[in-house]
């Protein structure tokens, strides 16, 4: 659906040259969400921008539904960039105009007949449920409503891609999440395939089918969410994950000596980690019931993605050296990483 190939993006001044793209090279498929993930000066903005050629890359391809951008005359390009709605960030929404006549806007200079334009626009004002704001002006309406507004403006041509900048980065977790399911129900109902930009990993994981992780306008890691999550490679990529998850804590707490880690000779603290196709098992209580050990759950993040169990848990297990060992080959036979984080035993001998 869209395909970019060594994607180059530089901006030169006299001053100096900054290479914001660097040989990307991405497949999107049809009717997916994307999403792009990066810290902030990453590239991701410019690459965006790229896609639909507002920016003209410097080289490389943009090739989208097996149309090549840049053999495009300028009037192709006008007519293809309709089929590319965009959201952005601070909704760029017009002041002076009304709900209505933002959402209309696209419409101008259209085949369509006013009674038309006036039915599409009712229809878009009731997915995104601002059916009663059509005489509003932006300044009256919250963040989450403003970009409803811009959902529904980027959908008027009737797109077949949606490219999203940052768009829920102004907004309260709680408004994001609102906006993702519109998203995803706008992604279902018709079928549009969608990039999400985004700094914060939160969003990727909960909308995103597949993504792409960018530093120095470079795609350094790619793949399945489920993958990206579970087994991330690059440094990057576990800075971001980290950001979203509690388990890191227990470095902090062995680092002060916290009174919750200070453990018996016959204790062991473990971090688990659950990899792509773990069990679904109630893994914690087997292992209790069946090695006849004790196992404390000091942190927990787990939530189901695509259906299967990620995350992890730092768990305080008690019991027989031998009965441990056991545990452990047990949960790694289960695709569950095990990491010894803290020893009873040697950290008794340590201060003996
Ligand atoms: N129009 C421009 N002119 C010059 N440099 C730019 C321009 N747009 C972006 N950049 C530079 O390109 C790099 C990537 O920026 P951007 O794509 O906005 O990153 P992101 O969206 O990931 O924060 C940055 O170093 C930025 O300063
Ligand atoms: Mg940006």
């Amino acid at each position: 659906m869209i395909i970019l190939k060594n994607l180059h993006k530089t901006y030169e001044s006299k001053a100096n040259k900054i290479e914001a793209v660097k040989d990307v090279t991405l497949n999107i498929n049809k009717g997916e969400i994307y999403g792009i993930i990066g810290f902030s000066g990453a590239g991701k903005s410019t690459l965006v921008r790229c896609i639909n050629f507002l920016e003209k890359p410097t080289n490389g391809q943009v090739v989208i539904d097996g149309k090549d951008l840049s053999t495009l005359s300028n009037k192709e390009l006008r007519e293809e960039r309709k089929k590319i709605g965009m959201i952005f960030q601070h909704f760029n929404l017009m002041k002076s105009r009304t709900v209505f006549e933002n959402i209309a806007y696209p419409l101008k200079g259209s085949s369509y007949s006013k009674e038309e334009i006036k039915n599409k626009v009712k229809d878009l004002l009731k997915l995104v449920e601002l059916e009663d704001k059509a005489d509003s002006y932006p300044s009256q309406l919250s963040g989450g409503q403003k970009q409803r507004v811009g959902i529904a403006r980027a959908l008027a041509n009737d797109p077949k891609v949606l490219l999203c900048d940052e768009a829920t980065s102004a907004l309260d977790p709680q408004t994001t999440k609102s906006i993702l399911k519109l998203l995803k129900e706008v992604n279902k109902k018709f079928g549009i395939t969608i990039v999400i930009i985004t700094h914060e990993m939160q969003v990727v994981k909960e909308i995103c089918t597949r993504a792409a992780v960018m530093e120095n306008g470079k795609v350094v890691e790619e793949g399945s969410i489920f993958k990206i999550f579970s087994e991330p490679k690059e440094k990057v990529t576990k800075n971001f994950i980290d950001s979203t998850s509690s388990l890191s804590n227990i470095y902090d707490l062995i680092e002060n000596k916290s009174s919750v880690v200070d453990i018996k000779e016959n204790e062991k603290i473990l971090k688990l980690k659950y990899l792509e196709n773990s069990t679904t098992e109630p893994i914690i209580s087997i292992v209790s019931r069946e090695f006849n050990v004790d196992t404390n759950i000091i942190f927990g993040n787990i939530e189901i993605i695509q259906e299967s169990p990620l995350g992890g848990l730092v768990v305080i297990i008690r019991g027989e050296e031998a009965k441990i060992n056991n545990v452990i080959s047990y949960l790694q036979e289960n695709n569950v990483e095990v990491e010894v984080i803290k020893d009873g035993r040697l950290s008794a001998k340590i201060t003996a």
